[in-house]
């Protein structure tokens, strides 16, 4: 997938082949005003407003107390997006919209997108990363405000790859325990017990993220099977032989390679003989170019918010080996844009065949 110049008739197919389309603009002015338009009217409620049938400019306007000739230029810029529709004076929404920007949809990114106003704000510091080298450190400074809205935007974007990551981890079969480091609002642990009615989980992560995402892990329903722990994953105790299953998803992006080793050493600890340990992250295009547009700007995002970036399948596997564990052939998910999950595991008797 990627974003980009799409013709829309001969003429504009004949202009982009022929190079006269001046592309640049689109991918800037063009490409700023898409993503502020869809992001404020999800902070503004405007996809809300229209759950429920086709409604006038006047009236969208009254329900999200907004100023109505201002609000007519944001529906006409969704419409020409093709977030909305129009016809008979009245807009409605399109199935893109309905699909994932309603609050309550089952499997919404609402939250997810208006992450990305948290996200814009580190994304502006690109030019001085650049220079300096010198990353933002997200999790330094962030207000309780971020924070909910950071495990919100988490927990949303985990809709799109929990059920497939759960689905596709191989659990032992008498697995009872796990260990979800980093896990913020436990979504993939709830996923993985629902499928393992044996298994319960711990959620490993910072206090403020704990905090923030009590309530999310709550609606879940899953009681004292998956649990939190407040603490911090590169000095907390995560024990001896004590987890069939740890998952370390999204994290070690935020570390560099001496530390990753180090934490999946202690996971490795940490598993029983036969378990496994999954790592679930982006993965580092192996050349320029490689995992094209999506592939490419994710990696400089995750350059830019974290300690290290993104990291590639050899090298995560190369920290496991380390550790003790025998690496398992790398798996794409086809549910997590550029994502994949580099899964391992502890011998059964050390140094003896598994
Ligand atoms: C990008 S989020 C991933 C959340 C979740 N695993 C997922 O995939 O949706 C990274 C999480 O790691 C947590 N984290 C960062 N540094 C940590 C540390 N030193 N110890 C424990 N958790 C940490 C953050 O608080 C955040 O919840």
């Amino acid at each position: 997938m990627k974003l980009g110049a799409i013709p829309q008739n001969p003429l504009e197919l004949a202009a982009l082949a022929g190079g006269f389309v001046p592309t640049p603009i689109l991918d800037t002015l063009i490409a700023l005003l898409l993503a502020r338009s869809v992001l404020t009217g999800a902070k503004l409620g405007i996809f809300d407003a229209l759950a429920g049938g086709p409604l006038p400019v006047a009236e969208v306007a009254a329900r999200c107390a907004t100023d109505p000739r201002a609000t007519e230029k944001l529906l006409n810029a969704l419409t020409g997006a093709g977030y909305l529709r129009f016809a008979e004076g009245r807009y409605r929404l399109a199935s893109v919209a309905r699909k994932w920007l309603l609050k309550d949809a089952p499997g919404s990114l609402y939250d997810a997108v208006l992450l990305q106003l948290l996200d814009a704000e580190f994304v502006e510091h690109c030019e001085d990363y650049v220079r300096t080298g010198v990353p933002v450190d997200m999790h330094a400074g962030l207000t309780t405000e971020q924070w909910d809205l950071y495990q919100r935007g988490m927990r949303a974007g985990a809709n799109l790859a929990a059920a497939e990551v759960a689905r596709r981890v191989f659990v032992p079969r008498n697995a009872t325990d796990m260990l979800d480091i980093g896990g913020a609002h436990g979504y993939y642990s709830v996923a993985l017990c629902r499928r393992h009615p044996q298994l319960r989980a711990t959620i490993l992560d910072l206090p403020e993220a704990v905090a923030a995402s009590a309530p999310l892990l709550a609606r879940e329903g899953m009681g004292e099977r998956v649990a939190h722990r407040a603490g911090d994953a590169l000095t907390a105790d995560l024990g001896r032989d004590a987890y069939d299953l740890v998952l370390i998803a999204n994290l070690v992006h935020h570390f560099d390679d001496a530390t990753n080793r180090a934490l999946v050493q202690r996971a490795a600890d940490a598993l029983r003989p036969g378990g496994l340990l999954v790592i679930g992250e982006v993965i580092r295009p192996r050349v320029p170019g490689d995992g094209g547009q999506l592939g490419a700007l994710t990696d400089l995002y995750f350059a830019i918010t974290s300690e290290s970036g993104t990291w590639s399948f050899a090298e995560m596997a190369a920290w496991q080996r380390a550790a003790g564990l025998r690496p398992r052939r790398p798996l794409r998910l086809l549910t997590g844009p550029g994502a994949g999950l580099q899964i391992a595991t502890k011998p059964k008797l050390e140094g003896t065949q598994s």
